[in-house]
């Protein structure tokens, strides 16, 4: 049977950690504050915005909260975006996706100053993580990276494919699995052999969002399974897209949903806050 990879403790202990750095700015006179944007009533979007600012104020961080209205012009949220990028008391800015239909994402995440860009969603923060630059790195892919680490699992030279290439994901991933020295591979739904692929990985991370797609007929015996997806199942009941109870008997370590990836996210993000104010804009941690 697997070990469970505890996502809840691992992001407590770095959410400890941060706290403790807070504490130490707050000394020497510095503040942290992230601007959280939310456009319209999506309700799975109210519940990742919400916990975003319960971690704020767990570690001891301001949040500015700006929920807007669904018809809320794309010219009226450039303007916020822009009298955010201009405040010197404003760190971090974060606009919770998906948006209306009517607003046109990539414009809104260009609008963002990359200095402030705590997502790692700018087109500039991703070319950083590609060259190896400095630079905020999307926050799911890293906290997969930090639950792979401080679970012992070692990366370097191992096999490691990722299901999904969305850019907030999949892409994101392998560049850091790579940045690790891992041989990684990119499957997606136009991979041939899918579970012959999926099959050599040492690691394999899934990000597709198809509930329960992974079953044990595309892992290898012995492999770590990181699950990325947020689903609800047949019985509305949240899942992965992997079946853990199919896999979890043959794995060495698997994330469960909820409680594995999920709480890594806002870890990380509370971590690119930090760092906005203490080391430029790394966004490694090592
Ligand atoms: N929507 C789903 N995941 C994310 C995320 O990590 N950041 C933002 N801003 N929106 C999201």
């Amino acid at each position: 049977m697997a070990s469970i990879i505890d996502g809840k403790a691992i992001s407590l202990a770095i959410k400890e950690e941060l706290k403790k750095k807070v504490r130490e700015l707050k000394e020497k006179g510095v503040r942290i504050n992230l601007a959280v944007i939310q456009v319209g009533d999506n309700p799975a979007s109210a519940v990742y915005v919400r916990n975003k600012k319960k971690g704020c104020e767990y570690i001891g961080i301001g949040s500015l909260s700006y929920e807007l209205d669904k018809e809320t012009t794309q010219e009226e949220l450039l303007d916020l975006i822009r009298e955010l990028n201009a405040r010197e008391d404003v760190n971090g800015i974060l606009v919770q996706l998906p948006l209306p239909s009517h607003i046109d994402e990539d414009t809104v995440i260009r609008a963002i100053d990359p200095k402030k860009d705590v997502d790692g969603f700018h087109p500039q923060s991703v070319g950083a993580l590609c060259i190896g630059q400095p630079g905020f790195v999307s926050c799911t892919p890293a906290g997969v990276i930090q639950l792979l680490k401080r679970s012992g699992i070692q990366i370097e030279g191992k096999e490691c494919v990722v299901l999904g290439r969305s850019n907030i994901v999949g892409k994101p991933m392998s560049i850091l699995l790579l940045r690790e020295n891992a041989t990684v591979t990119i499957a997606h739904s136009r991979t041939r052999n899918l579970k012959e692929v999926t099959g050599r990985a040492d690691i394999l991370i899934a990000a597709v969002g198809r509930p329960k797609m992974i079953t044990r007929d595309y892992v290898k015996a012995g492999a770590v399974v990181i699950d990325v997806g947020i689903n609800r199942d047949e019985n509305n009941k949240l899942c992965g897209d992997v079946d853990f109870d199919d896999v979890a008997p043959i794995c060495s370590a698997i994330t469960p949903v909820p409680g594995g990836v999920g709480p890594m996210t806002v870890a990380m993000l509370l971590y690119n806050c930090v760092a906005s104010v203490t080391i430029g804009q790394s966004g490694a941690i090592s």
